[in-house]
């Protein structure tokens, strides 16, 4: 039998994080960005009942939400984006016609896509902690001033409705990695 994914919400056992009682896990991390939620969603109920809190990683999609990149040329020789599933060919066509849609609100909110999308993570709770990563520091100063987007209920419905859960192209990683994950 495989071993438990990480990224799945069989981390749950009896008895663990009953009200005053500390739970040996205090955060989960997860991918989770508004086209690559599904295993999110399924694990953020069950880590608010257990008082976990959620480090949603890869918050930005690997970058595909932030538009820099509308070619697999865009991505540097060496990076391992290049092997993602999600920037090659077709997949990357479809990705970006959701972006599009992601696009369209952050014109409305003012805000860039990238900021958009970290502050819909920011928006459902202060148990999500996303965490963008950043070689640049213009793009760090860009990416925290997502906290500054104000979105309601409403936004954040409207977010998740432009770009439903399981509607991004291209696995979450390159098809080995996905084995070896047990994904
Ligand atoms: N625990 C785990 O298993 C796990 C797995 C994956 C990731 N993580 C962690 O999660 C964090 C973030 O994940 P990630 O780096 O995979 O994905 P991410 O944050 O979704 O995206 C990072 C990518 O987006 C680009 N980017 C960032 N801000 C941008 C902006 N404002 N405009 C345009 N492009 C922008 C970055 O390029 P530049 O660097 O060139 O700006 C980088 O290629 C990292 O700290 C990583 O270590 C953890």
């Amino acid at each position: 039998m495989p071993p438990r994914s990480r990224c799945s919400p069989s981390f749950r056992r009896p008895g663990r994080g009953a009200p005053g009682v500390e739970s040996p896990a205090s955060r989960k991390g997860t991918p989770n960005s508004v086209p690559y939620r599904t295993e999110a969603e399924t694990a953020l109920p069950v880590c608010r009942e257990l008082g976990i809190s959620f480090v949603a990683y890869s918050p930005l999609g690997r970058s595909v939400l932030t538009g820099s990149v509308r070619t697999p040329d865009d991505i540097p020789p060496e990076d391992r984006r290049r092997d993602h599933p999600r920037f090659q060919g077709e997949n990357l066509s479809r990705n970006l016609e959701l972006l599009r849609h992601v696009e369209a609100i952050a014109r409305d909110k003012r805000c860039t896509t990238g900021q958009l999308v970290l502050a819909w993570l920011l928006a459902q709770g202060p148990d999500i902690v996303p965490i963008p990563g950043t070689k640049h520091a213009s793009r760090l100063e860009e990416n925290v001033g997502a906290v500054d987007v104000a979105l309601d209920p409403d936004d954040v419905r409207r977010i998740a409705e432009a770009v439903p859960a399981g509607a991004a192209a291209g696995t979450r990683y390159p098809e080995a990695m996905m084995r070896a994950l047990y994904l």
